[in-house]
């Protein structure tokens, strides 16, 4: 198992070649970080340059189309993710899940389609406020998961879960680390019984208004393998100061 902590900024929507410079001061602070794995999801636009100008991290696409190829005007395959210099690729963020209607059957084939492209996959699930008020959260996870997780026998190393409660997600609000450290052993529960041995060594991300001043009380919840973070992944310093807090 990768037991480094996994920090990765997603940059969402966000990113024009300006941000590069923001990109080649993580990857040379990373340099002397050996014992925190960085990665970067920019935009697909960006992917190739980010690529070029940041040689030591992860780079990774925010989503791809299921399909090889063919008539899917505006969309990316995921061999075209990893053509472009992609080492993974995000599936079912919620921001995907809501606004493009995606449902877990969808992203269950991007993800088999990340897999089948030779990249790793972070697929993230999370629960609605209105859920977790509900009391039935651990069953939206356990469905969220059990429909979107790539099938058959897995690397480990190749699949991570990213746990993004929806309405942590750019609100400023995070669940206690012993909420997270609760649905983080729920999902290591779900991860055994899909993938047998396997399970036990996939990373589980924390997602959700993680930040540099909350990033060190979050990480050290329990079974949290690393971050998956947005907004404050979008400058370098805001963005080291998470990783830093990872070492
Ligand atoms: O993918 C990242 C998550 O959606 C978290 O975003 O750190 O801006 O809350 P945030």
């Amino acid at each position: 198992m990768n037991n480094r902590p996994f920090i990765v900024g997603n940059w969402k929507m966000h990113g024009t070649r300006a941000m590069l410079a923001e990109a080649r001061a993580i990857d040379r602070a990373a340099e002397r970080l050996i014992k925190v794995e960085v990665a970067i999801a920019p935009p697909f636009t960006l992917i190739h340059a980010t690529r070029k100008e940041a040689s030591l991290i992860g780079i990774g696409a925010q989503d791809c189309h299921p399909a090889d190829g063919g008539a899917h005007t505006g969309d990316i395959s995921a061999a075209m993710a990893k053509d472009a210099g992609a080492g993974f690729t995000i599936v079912g963020h919620s921001e995907r899940r809501t606004n493009h209607a995606e449902t877990n059957e969808l992203v269950k084939e991007k993800a088999n389609a990340v897999i089948e492209a030779g990249m790793n996959v972070i697929v993230c699930v999370g629960e609605t406020e209105s859920q977790r008020d509900s009391g039935d959260a651990e069953s939206v996870i356990t469905d969220m998961l059990t429909g979107s997780l790539p099938e058959g026998d897995i690397v480990p190393e190749r699949l991570t879960v990213a746990y993004e409660p929806v309405w942590a997600i750019g609100t400023g609000r995070t669940p206690s680390p012993d909420d997270i450290g609760k649905m983080h052993r729920h999902i290591r529960g779900v991860l055994n019984q899909t993938y047998g041995e396997a399970g036990a060594s996939i990373r589980i991300l924390y997602g959700g208004s993680v930040k540099p001043e909350n990033a060190g009380e979050l990480l050290s919840a329990d079974d949290v393998g690393g971050a998956l973070v947005g907004g404050a992944s979008l400058t370098a310093e805001s963005f080291l100061g998470i990783i830093m807090a990872a070492v």
